[in-house]
């Protein structure tokens, strides 16, 4: 595995491969690997010549008071997981790499964010497509892999590559769980023991929920998991049931849905999500 910080020798390398005809996957990440970040890798290699993954903490995506200072970082076990994972090229950039000064251009993601995550954390979406837009210009991916934990950020990607004809093939890849259902995130560090205990409860009040929209519609179900996440101490930020990918309320006739939520505890905000359908 190569590592590379610099963004010309990024485009020089990608460009060397692009002449022997090599396609490339893209795998974006923000470190602190876990097996769900290693299984859009694993996809990546399955379906693309070289796999390049880039490992960098946006801060254009952290709002005031959010955790950028503190998000969990391990370059030297993240290189050593990257690289058994198949990994081919790893981009390692500095924040001045990427922002040499305060960025003259950025994009907006006006579609799909007023609910969610984007409703909760103003501007984050902007930063996370601002970003992508830089990384797909320096990477130039066929395929770039997201895990459909972040299913907001999927939908919100689909309209960037979309929007911007950026020429690369979005694949959502399925969340990755613990033994206990709780989904696989850099944040459950920052779990208490207890509060450890209490996360898997969110994935199984979102399963129950999803039932109970089956049988008794939106209100009950949404009803449901706010009563199913009484005992865990952590806030619930929002529960929501909504079409996917195009995140309005849904009616009758619309088959494919997203329930989400997300839970604020002591020290991390968890989020999860079930897509589901009605047929
Ligand atoms: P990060 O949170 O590091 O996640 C990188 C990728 O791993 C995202 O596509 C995310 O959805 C995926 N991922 C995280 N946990 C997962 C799990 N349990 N199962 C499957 N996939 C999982 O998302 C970001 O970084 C950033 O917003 C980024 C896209 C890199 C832009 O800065």
């Amino acid at each position: 595995m190569i590592t590379i910080s610099s963004v010309q020798d990024m485009k020089n390398t990608i460009n060397s491969y692009k002449m022997k005809g090599k396609s490339i996957g893209f795998v974006p990440t923000m470190g602190f690997l876990h097996e769900g970040h290693l299984s859009l890798v694993a996809q990546s290699v399955i379906q693309c010549d070289i796999t390049v993954m880039s490992i960098f903490v946006n801060p254009l995506q952290f709002g005031p008071g959010e955790d950028f200072e503190r998000y969990p970082r391990d370059i030297e076990r993240d290189r050593r997981l990257a690289e058994e994972a198949g990994v081919d090229l790893l981009f390692y950039p500095d924040v001045t790499e990427l922002y040499p000064s305060e960025p003259s251009v950025k994009v907006m993601a006006v579609d799909r964010t007023d609910v969610l995550c984007g409703a909760s954390r103003p501007g984050h979406f902007d930063g996370v497509v601002t970003v992508l837009s830089i990384l797909f210009n320096i990477v130039d991916p066929d395929k770039s892999f997201f895990g459909q934990k972040d299913a907001q950020q999927v939908a919100v990607v689909e309209g960037l590559a979309k929007s911007l004809h950026f020429p690369t093939e979005i694949i959502p890849v399925e969340t990755v769980r613990e033994e206990d259902g709780l989904a696989k995130s850099s944040r459950n560090v920052y779990l208490s023991d207890q509060e450890r205990k209490e996360a898997p409860a969110i994935y199984q009040a979102l399963q129950l929920s999803s039932k109970v929209y089956l049988q008794s519609g939106r209100m009950a179900a949404i009803d449901h998991f706010k009563n199913e996440l009484l005992s865990v101490s952590g806030e619930l930020d929002y529960v929501e049931i909504l079409t996917y990918p195009e995140l309005q309320v849904p009616s009758e006739s619309d088959t494919r849905l997203i329930i989400a939520a997300a839970v604020r505890f002591e020290r991390a905000r968890l989020i999860d999500n079930i897509i589901f359908t009605t047929e």
